[in-house]
């Protein structure tokens, strides 16, 4: 990234690092996955395609992270074990959560109509995600064995809260119904009433379903003689276990005894202050600004293969933006947004309480929901360009004390984009017009911006200044409010929605905020 006076905001961003010997477990879970199933009409109590789509998700996220050896899920979520000395990222913990979650997120959206051919996904899903630190393989075997309790006592409630509503109850005489029984009288419900056996309800939606890696033997491809030729490859592989923690099912696995090690004793009963450091969550400080920065990962891969245009594309950046308009749409309290190429900031209110400010899980809503989007979006801004794998974003919380090291925060941003633009556009004029990559790099090795300039004059007849306002100054995405004045004349905005406006004002100087006073208000 470029040097500039405003580097100093940097110093705002805290290490998450997972210390070692701890485990690290990301465990996601669909946000109002309720409303969700309802606009999707899914089946209740378990939606066989829904939870099929789940284990998809979660089979490509083990195989696109190595690192993963073991998940677990049911329901609307999906737990993702390490392997104990993973590496991955430098154990840094947003960053870990915020990749998965945004992956699977865009692998859902992607997979939807493998699984429902005759459903449009009508809206992204987003996913909650937390990282959970079990400081030993003890923990760890707490940690799934309380998950999988969850998943049962879920499902034996709906399964007995969905028969009652298919009969003929109201959602409120069945949970009256439900009020304080016990396993025993819920199984002899559904026996008695229904004439189901509990038992004999599909595993899957009583055991919850594990994934893990395994080697097995594949044909790779078949020699002169038409002979197979077999290598070893690793592949995921579907259990469902009434005992996941229990260490007949876990010693049985050779793969995680190698990767994690073995459960010495079988739990008898899961320790309270274990369960409440599961649930625990780092707040971000009250009354400071928060920026959830998101950040496409591999980007420079990713626009290669989609063959993007150099150094910007229009219509990759406007998805970019259509996706912040719909973040913006679905998050009432962000107030203000900028990006430039493959990243965003999205600015939440000082005085928001989204998700009670816990860090992760305001990170993992917006990256998740944004991923959803950008996926669903493609063929929008891409009609006659083919996705060709699923992209995923990183993300990150920062809070901001004032408004004027807010302001520092947004000029840092535009400042790059600036700086990154002005060098993108020689060196790729410069490799246009016959040079190697690294002839355009040493020419342009230690140059200041007017010289630049000069440049892109003198050899190209290009005036950098009239080059596209959205690839110089990068795109802000906010509200327009009433009392606000109306639209800055140098500007165009290029999308109008709801009174959400994308622009590409200077954000640097005073006067933008001065005509939009109402925005850091
Ligand atoms: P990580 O973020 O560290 O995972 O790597 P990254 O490859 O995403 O790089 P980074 O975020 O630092 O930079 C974004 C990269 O995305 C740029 O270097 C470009 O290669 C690519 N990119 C973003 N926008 C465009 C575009 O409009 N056109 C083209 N051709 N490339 C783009
Ligand atoms: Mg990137």
């Amino acid at each position: 990234m470029a040097n500039s006076k405003y580097e100093y905001v940097k110093s705002f961003e805290v290490e998450d690092e997972v210390m070692l010997p701890n485990l690290i477990v990301v465990r996601i879970e669909g946000c109002n996955f309720d409303g969700f199933a309802d606009i999707h009409d899914l089946e209740k109590a378990n939606d066989e395609k829904a939870l099929a789509l789940m284990n998809s998700c979660a089979a490509a996220v083990l195989e696109e992270y190595p690192d993963i050896v073991f998940s677990y899920g049911f329901n609307d979520e999906y737990s993702f074990v390490f392997k104990r000395k993973t590496k991955f990222y430098q154990r840094r913990a947003s960053k870990i959560m915020s990749l998965i979650v945004s992956f699977f997120s865009s692998v859902y959206a992607t997979k939807w109509k493998e699984f429902f051919p005759h459903k449009e996904m009508k809206c992204p899903l987003s996913f909650l995600a937390r990282v959970v630190c079990c400081a030993s393989l003890e923990v760890l075997q707490a940690y799934l064995a309380w998950r999988q309790n969850e998943c049962h006592i879920r499902n034996l409630h709906n399964t007995c809260l969905w028969m009652l509503i298919k009969s003929g109850k109201s959602a409120k005489e069945a949970v009256e119904v439900l009020e304080g029984t016990q396993k025993q009288e819920k199984n002899e419900l559904l026996f008695q009433q229904f004439g189901i056996n509990y038992r004999m309800l599909p595993e899957m939606f009583r055991q919850g379903s594990c994934i893990f890696m395994t080697q097995a033997e594949d044909v790779v491809k078949h020699n002169e003689h038409g002979i197979p030729i077999k290598r070893m490859r690793r592949k995921p592989r579907m259990i469902h276990n009434e005992q996941i923690a229990g260490r007949n099912f876990w010693n049985g696995q050779q793969y995680l005894l190698t990767e994690l090690g073995p459960f010495e004793n079988d739990i008898k009963k899961i320790k309270a202050e274990y369960i409440k450091s599961f649930l625990f969550e780092n707040k971000l400080m009250p009354s400071t600004w928060i920026v959830i920065r998101i950040d496409g990962c591999h980007f420079h891969r990713f626009s290669e293969v989609h063959e993007f245009e150099k150094p910007n594309d229009q219509q990759a950046l406007n998805l970019m933006n259509s996706c912040a308009v719909a973040v913006l749409e679905e998050f009432k309290d962000i107030v203000f947004s900028y990006g430039v190429s493959d990243e965003y900031s999205f600015v939440l209110s000082k005085d928001s309480k989204l998700h009670q400010r816990q860090a992760s899980q305001i990170v993992s809503v917006i990256v998740s929901f944004f991923s959803s989007a950008y996926v669903m979006k493609w063929k929008d801004f891409f009609p006659f360009k083919e996705l060709k794998y699923t992209p995923s974003f990183d993300g990150r919380a920062v809070c901001y004390p004032s408004t004027e090291i807010l302001r520092d925060y947004l000029a840092w941003r535009q400042v790059d984009c600036h700086i990154n633009n002005q060098y993108n556009t020689c060196f790729w004029m410069l490799v246009k017009s016959g040079k190697s990559k690294s002839e355009a790099q040493s020419h342009l090795k230690g140059t200041q911006t007017r010289e630049k300039n000069e440049l892109l004059i003198r050899q190209f007849n290009i005036d950098y200044n009239t080059l596209p306002v959205m690839f110089r100054q990068g795109s802000s995405v906010f509200r327009m409010k009433e009392e606000d004045s109306m639209m800055p004349e140098n500007v165009t905005p290029t999308e109008v929605k709801q009174n959400i406006i994308v622009d590409h004002s200077n954000i640097i100087e005073d006067s933008f905020w001065k005509e939009h006073p109402s925005i850091l208000c």
